[in-house]
């Protein structure tokens, strides 16, 4: 059997990456890994530790401490912490607002990275982020940046109920140092605001056979 094939879906917030990981992970039968969700659950644990959202040092040593696992319940991947996975905690406004400090240091990126590339022992996989492509599998031929405009990711987020600075957010993911959020070299880039999730994750599903069956 040859290496694990990962399709890295990459692109700004509310531009569809998890509905169309999903999709595309389920119709392929791989598994689906979201990173995002391993960043807040780091947010979310220095929050709980009462670590300094600006003090790069504490974040980063606690991220050396943490007890992790990470387990592949149906097909998707998640990041336990000391048993228990914060499914709630992680998508709370509070969360959200303290994951990019947490994104920005290079010894969580680091750490993350070693995680994420781990996840292949899982076999062929989906995983979405903001620097898959570009920094956790750069050599992968499977790449897509998904995009959308910004009043349509505002109406999308608003639709979950959920109320936030996406210009912000995507200011501050793509402006930090390091691994930032990038259209990575090769990605197909599409911009789905007039498309449906059905739509865009048809047409990553067709490339990626497409592709697959070139490849032989
Ligand atoms: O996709 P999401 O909204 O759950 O991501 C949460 C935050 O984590 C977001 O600010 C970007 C950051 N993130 C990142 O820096 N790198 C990744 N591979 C995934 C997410």
């Amino acid at each position: 059997m040859g290496e694990p094939i990962v399709i890295a879906l990459d692109g700004t917030s509310a531009s569809g990456k998890s509905t169309n990981a999903k999709l595309v992970a389920k119709a392929l039968g791989y598994t689906y890994v979201d990173t995002g969700a391993m960043y807040r659950s780091l947010a979310w644990y220095c929050l709980k530790k009462g670590v300094v959202l600006d003090n790069e040092k504490a974040i980063a040593s606690l991220c050396r401490r943490w007890k992790t696992e990470l387990r592949n319940e149906n097909g998707h991947v998640r990041l336990y912490v000391d048993g228990y996975y914060p499914e709630k905690e992680i998508r709370t406004a509070e969360t959200s607002a303290a994951v990019p400090s947490v994104a920005a240091v290079p010894g969580v990126r680091k750490w993350m990275k070693a995680r994420q590339r781990d996840c292949t022992r899982f076999g062929n996989l989906v995983m979405e982020g903001r620097d898959i492509g570009s920094n956790v599998f750069p050599d992968t031929e499977y790449k897509f940046y998904l995009d959308a405009s910004l009043d349509e990711r505002a109406k999308r987020r608003a639709a979950d109920g959920v109320d936030e600075n996406l210009a912000e957010r995507d200011k501050r993911d793509s402006q930090r140092a390091a691994a930032p959020l990038m259209i990575p070299l090769g990605a197909r880039v599409i911009n789905n605001s007039d498309m449906t999730s059905k739509e865009t994750s048809t047409l990553i599903i067709n490339e990626v056979l497409e592709r697959l069956e070139a490849a032989g």
